[in-house]
């Protein structure tokens, strides 16, 4: 059973479970992809809910939300799925079925063409109404480009418009 919920209710669960992981979910025409994501951001923007995820441009996840309309994020809160997180986070989809090798069922979504990861309590469907590039020129912090972006892997920025958040029951 999926119960639609306020996503304000669970925020605290949410950005709590960003920093173990979540799973970023991608598509576009028959390419599908779900990548480990342990960085982004839930607020309100432009009078609508938004969810921000960054992803490098290394990534083949990028190759495909690049050209997608929408993404989905599912969130583990129970603690499960810890070691798909971990070979989502480190195998790439270029290589291998992540959905086959880790056995992770997938659910359509209701308002997106990007499915859910169905052992997940808690999703976001999300429509993409901005992206960018990083600047490096733009970013001030030298601590922050020295450590994380040493290689000139900048991430690319979506924000996805929050159209439906709900659990599974
Ligand atoms: C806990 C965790 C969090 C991660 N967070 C991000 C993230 O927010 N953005 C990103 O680009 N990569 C992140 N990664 C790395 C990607 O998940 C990893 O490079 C993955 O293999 C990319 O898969 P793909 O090539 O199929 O897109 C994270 C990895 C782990 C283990």
């Amino acid at each position: 059973m999926y119960k639609e919920v306020d996503f304000f209710e669970y925020s605290k669960d949410i950005l709590k479970q960003i920093e173990r992981g979540a799973f970023l979910t991608v598509k576009h025409g028959e390419k599908v992809n779900t990548m480990t994501i342990g960085w982004g951001s839930l607020g309100s923007i432009w009078h609508k809910p938004v969810f921000i995820v960054l992803v490098r441009g290394s990534r083949y996840t990028y190759e495909i939300v690049e050209k997608a309309e929408d993404f989905t994020v599912s969130f583990p809160l129970k603690g499960q799925l810890k070691e798909e997180l971990i070979g989502c986070g480190t195998k790439s989809g270029r290589d291998i079925d992540k959905f086959k090798e880790f056995n992770l069922k997938t659910r359509e979504g209701i308002s997106v063409k990007t499915p859910i990861i169905d052992d997940c309590d808690f999703h976001f469907e999300c429509k993409i109404i901005y992206k960018q590039k990083m600047d490096e020129n733009k970013l001030s912090d030298e601590w922050i480009k020295k450590t994380f972006y040493n290689n000139g892997d900048y991430h690319y920025v979506y924000y996805g418009e929050i159209l439906k958040s709900y659990i599974k029951e």
